[in-house]
């Protein structure tokens, strides 16, 4: 029975294309082709002396001995099918050209076919000797199978808790199979390079293992210091304008993949900062070899729950019919009055929450502005409170509008979830009215913003209505004013008060 059901979890990773060579054997009597195919790779059907997908395979170099083989992908809609990636993203990998050839991480099931065609190019007819396996989520680990049916004599290093998950995913013991276990600290030599190991458990699951290459000062970084999008042809970081183009990208990346951990990003910080690193290859988005204090710098902000941009302030409404909508726009305006730059202001029903995740953990001042639903927060603010605990998000300033055409509710409830969070400080009073925002809601909400902002604001006054007209019926002038005096003259052709007629 168990034999049974091993099978079917076999031919369930065979059409995924991830079945291993062990796994073919363990499993009896197999399909032909992939039997050849795992018993020697010099018959492995590679791709029949043709290219499987279209050009010529996309191998990059980062260094003289160090290959990019991974691929970008622009069909994703949702990234893990929760997060979206507009701009795609790549899944990288990489193999080391060295006395032996070493592969750190393979990539996702869908990009398995042109990542095999890489490897086998960058390659060039050379055996793979070893498979680094840092860290065994699919989005990497996909193509472990297929790799190990063209190339069976691989030896796999991976952390004890890896080699579990391997054969959880695959039904293959790494270990059991010629594998070893790689632990911290622990060294392998490949020829010129010597390879060392560096456990980042929660980075951003708890098998993960960092690599650091103390020939060339390449820390392999697993997803650390990733990022969405696709390479687009620029392998480097400084080979784009990031800070403009790419830094909310990866901010929205960090946040939401492994912003809740950020105690344990620290402590793998503070071990990357007693090593010379000259370039970080990570798992996903460019390769780092120039500017990596700035983009650590930001992983230190992230990680520490400090704010990035500390005067800044969003304000987050949810809205069902404007009115609570309304206020939040009261409130981003009296705050821009009152001197604050770059206000942002996010309808969370529009807004993916991924995003708002990472304004959460850019800017100090969060406000929410939310109308009662069911007696209770309305659903998509309920939602995204919930997701800002989970992520860990502390240290911030928050400040409350509710409202509610009966019983507003969505104060307290607000309140609940964010008092509950660590650090986190309330300014000023909630803000609450019914159905609409009044003159006397403007003023709460005024009062508000000069709490927020610890200084006054000067409402600009509202334009005053149009005075009345009134026109000179020898030259067509016109005067502005409620009255005439009884001694006005024209100035332009002198006819005095009597010759004015009102006009509007
Ligand atoms: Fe990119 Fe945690 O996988």
């Amino acid at each position: 029975m168990e034999k049974e059901v091993n099978r079917r979890q076999f031919i369930k990773t065979v059409a995924a294309g991830t079945a291993s060579a062990a796994a073919l054997s363990a499993m009896g009597p197999l399909p032909q082709a992939f039997a050849e195919e795992a018993k020697d790779q010099s018959k492995a059907p590679s791709f029949g002396g043709k290219k499987q997908f279209a050009g010529t395979g996309l191998v990059r170099m980062v260094t003289d001995d160090l290959a990019y083989i991974g691929v970008d992908d622009r069909r994703i809609q949702l990234f893990e099918n929760v997060y979206p990636v507009p701009r795609g993203v790549s899944y990288n990998s990489y193999l080391l050209l060295d006395e032996k050839t070493v592969l750190f991480d393979t990539v996702d099931r869908t990009a398995v076919g042109p990542f095999l065609e890489n490897l086998e190019l960058a390659l060039k007819g050379r055996s793979l000797d070893y498979l680094i396996i840092q860290h065994m989520e699919p989005d990497h680990a996909a193509g472990i199978g297929a790799v190990m049916a063209r190339y069976p004599q691989v030896k796999i290093f991976c952390s004890e808790l890896a080699a579990v998950i391997i054969n959880q995913f695959f039904a293959f013991d790494p270990i059991k199979n010629g594998g070893e276990v790689i632990k911290e600290g622990m060294t392998l030599s490949t020829g010129r390079h010597t390879l060392t190991f560096v456990a980042a458990p929660m980075v951003h699951w708890p098998e993960v293992m960092m690599t650091y290459d103390t020939t060339d000062g390449t820390l392999f970084s697993a997803d650390a210091f990733g990022t969405f999008g696709a390479l687009n042809g620029n392998l480097f970081a400084d080979q784009t304008d990031f800070k403009k183009e790419s830094l909310a990208d990866a901010r929205r990346y960090y946040t939401n993949i492994v912003g809740k951990y950020g105690k344990q990003v620290m402590s793998v910080l503070d071990k990357a900062s007693s090593i010379k690193i000259e370039r970080i290859c990570p798992l996903h988005g460019p390769i780092w070899r120039e500017d990596l204090g700035w983009f650590i710098d930001k992983y230190v902000h992230w990680a520490t729950y400090e704010p990035e941009d500390s005067g800044d302030s969003v304000v987050l409404y949810g809205s069902v019919y404007g009115n609570t909508e309304n206020a939040a726009n009261i409130l981003a305006s009296r705050l821009s009055d009152g001197g604050r730059r770059n206000v942002k202001v996010y309808d969370v029903s529009k807004t993916h929450p991924s995003e708002l995740i990472a304004e959460a953990f850019r800017v100090k001042h969060l406000a929410f502005a939310c109308m009662t639903y069911n007696m209770d927060m309305f659903t998509p603010m309920k939602n995204l409170l919930n997701d800002f605990a989970a992520h860990n998000l502390q240290n911030r300033d928050y400040s409350l509008i509710e409202s509610g055409s009966w019983s507003p509710a969505a104060g307290k409830k607000m309140d609940a979830v964010l008092s509950e969070m660590k650090n986190m400080r309330k300014i000023g009073d909630t803000v609450t009215f019914l159905s609409s925002p009044d003159e006397e809601t403007e003023k709460q909400i005024t009062a508000l913003a000069e709490k927020v902002l610890g200084a006054p604001v000067n409402v600009p006054e509202a334009p005053k209505a149009a005075a009345t007209q009134w026109k000179c019926t020898v030259c067509g002038y016109i005067y502005e004013g409620d009255t005439i005096a009884d001694d006005y003259v024209c100035p332009v052709c002198g006819a005095g008060k009597d010759a004015f007629e009102k006009i509007g």
